[in-house]
């Protein structure tokens, strides 16, 4: 996606061979033209899945997750990384383990809002290591629902992630594919001609 690989050039700041910061337009700061941009392209990838839920995780996903499930015309659901003062234990659990902080969290999610029979979208800011993604996912299958996708703003795919969810057989949609992040400069995987 052009715009986007154009605002990570000029306006992210490679911090390190291994991290991307896009504070500026996703992570803090939000552009939220780029953002309906964004959900606008997710959309037209996922049209013909009948998507019923977008489901991503608190809370850099929620941004451009809010836009797909606007054009998508379904409800937005973000799993929770702190459990909430009204949740019970009417919720679905999963452990997501962060490489980048060695240490392993619960989300959840309200059993209220995923049932069996749904297919959900599944959407992230970034993907590095597919963890957050493979907690999302056992949520969803822990509600008998089905998983239609997964798509992802940032890909850094010279991390494993999409190898462990292709590995599992799900569709990945990354808007921007990085292959490099070297000598202070972000280098893409080219996009797919559509
Ligand atoms: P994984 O889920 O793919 O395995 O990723 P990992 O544990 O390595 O990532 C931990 C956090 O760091 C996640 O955010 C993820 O989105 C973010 N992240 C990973 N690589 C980069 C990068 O190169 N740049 C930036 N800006 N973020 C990166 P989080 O802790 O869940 O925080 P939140 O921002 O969603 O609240
Ligand atoms: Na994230
Ligand atoms: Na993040």
């Amino acid at each position: 996606m052009e715009a986007l690989k154009k605002a990570i050039q000029e306006r992210g700041n490679v911090l390190s061979d291994h991290v991307l910061k896009v504070d500026s337009f996703l992570n803090h700061q939000v552009d939220v033209e780029l953002m309906a941009a964004i959900g606008t392209e997710f959309a037209k990838r996922f049209a013909d899945e009948q998507i019923t839920k977008v489901l991503t995780i608190e809370s850099s996903g929620i941004a451009p997750s809010f836009m797909a499930a606007h054009y998508l015309e379904s409800p937005l659901i973000f799993a929770r990384k702190k459990k909430s003062l009204t949740m019970n234990d009417h919720v679905y659990v999963s452990q997501v383990y962060s490489f980048t902080k060695q240490e392993t969290n619960d989300i959840t999610v309200s059993k209220d809002f995923l049932q069996a029979g749904d297919r959900v979208l599944i959407i992230d800011d970034f993907l590095a290591n597919g963890q957050a993604a493979k907690g999302l996912i056992e949520i969803v299958e822990q509600a008998g629902a089905s998983v239609s996708g997964v798509g992802i703003v940032i890909e850094k795919s010279f991390q494993n992630g999409r190898k462990l969810l292709e590995e599992q057989g799900y569709r990945i949609e990354s808007l921007a594919r990085i292959a490099a992040l070297s000598d202070g400069q972000v280098r893409f995987i080219e996009d797919r001609l559509t």
